[in-house]
């Protein structure tokens, strides 16, 4: 009798023991998993969003501009003239404005359904762009200032960045795009430049998730920002050229002690006339008493333009 039921035990032990060695280990699996990852409240790991690479790209590569050569090249393409043509329209801003103000677009709303279907209207100035013309340079000019600015600062998303008179976001806008929300803050006193910023840049651009703090405020009333925020990079761009010293230099105190010590930095773009008019010895001095030294001087080319600027670096003292 034993000898029958040898092979039909063994046919039933085998399914037994693959189930409870599946047991064991789905349990000996949760014991682990739950041992090795505890989930901690308050962890220091990077976030996803910063350990993306492609978030790291500050700057414009060989290898980008390269393929954009291809790109051009293997689509044969060369450099038209704007002239009338199918399905193309030259105008001048002007001229686009003018088409605004009389409705000549394919299907407009009219009477009361004017007002209900767009969330926030935006004047015609702005949506023609009149604006990207009110600052001498080239609008892509922007671009190029980021990058450098960027990538001397060693920028991260989660820098802190204060722009002294960031006009209509012509630079802005890529340290927005770049840093985490709320981290990028500017003083700026035009209000045509604000305008244009608040209700065309950030909007047509998808950054209002950002939340840049923006502030319109007289030069260096730096008040409206927060006492205790500490940044790694505070830049003016042609700004402080256009100001008597004496009010450069107490921005130049106030911004001393909102500089994060160590890796921190102010940069200055044309030139520190504020600085060199004192003489070099007295603006050391002077730099010193405030607690910053000079750095050096740097240059960078534009990427689309013939043009390069000159910007002056700035840290805190280290005593
Ligand atoms: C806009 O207003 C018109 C007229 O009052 C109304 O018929 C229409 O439903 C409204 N549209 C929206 C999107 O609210």
């Amino acid at each position: 009798m034993a000898h029958p039921s040898t092979p039909k035990g063994i046919v039933i032990t085998v399914p037994v023991l693959v189930l409870s060695l599946a047991v064991a280990a789905i349990f000996f699996f949760f014991l682990l998993a739950s041992l090795s990852s505890p989930t901690p409240p308050s962890c220091s790991c990077p976030t996803s969003s910063s350990s993306s690479p492609a978030q790291q790209i500050l700057s414009t590569r060989p290898q980008d501009v390269m393929w954009v050569r291809d790109q051009i090249q293997a689509n044969g393409l060369h450099m038209q003239d704007n002239v009338l043509r199918k399905g193309i329209n030259p105008r001048t801003r002007a001229q686009q404005l003018q088409d605004f103000i009389q409705y000549k677009g394919i299907s407009h709303y009219e009477g009361e359904e004017a007002n209900n279907h767009t969330a926030f209207p935006c004047p015609g100035e702005l949506l023609v762009e009149e604006h990207h013309s009110n600052y001498g340079e080239p609008w892509a000019g922007g671009r190029d200032v980021y990058e450098f600015l960027a990538e001397a600062a060693h920028l991260t998303p989660e820098s802190r960045v204060l722009e002294i008179g960031c006009g209509t976001l012509r630079v802005g806008l890529h340290f927005i795009r770049y840093l985490d929300p709320e981290h990028f803050h500017c003083l700026e006193r035009d209000e045509l430049s604000l305008m244009a910023a608040f209700r065309y840049e950030l909007p047509s651009q998808g950054l209002l998730h950002k939340r840049p703090l923006i502030v319109k405020g007289e030069d260096m009333d730096f008040s409206k920002f927060g006492s205790g925020v500490m940044y790694d990079l505070i830049y003016a761009s042609a700004v402080f050229l256009h100001m008597p010293d004496k009010l450069v230099w107490v921005g130049v105190e106030r911004l001393a002690a909102k500089l994060k010590q160590g890796e921190g930095r102010i940069f200055v773009s044309h030139n520190i006339k504020f600085c060199s008019r004192l003489g070099g010895d007295e603006c050391t001095k002077r730099l010193k008493s405030l607690g910053l030294e000079y750095v050096g001087k740097h240059t960078h080319d534009s990427l689309l333009f013939n043009h390069y600027e000159i910007w002056f670096e700035f840290r805190r003292s280290k005593s």
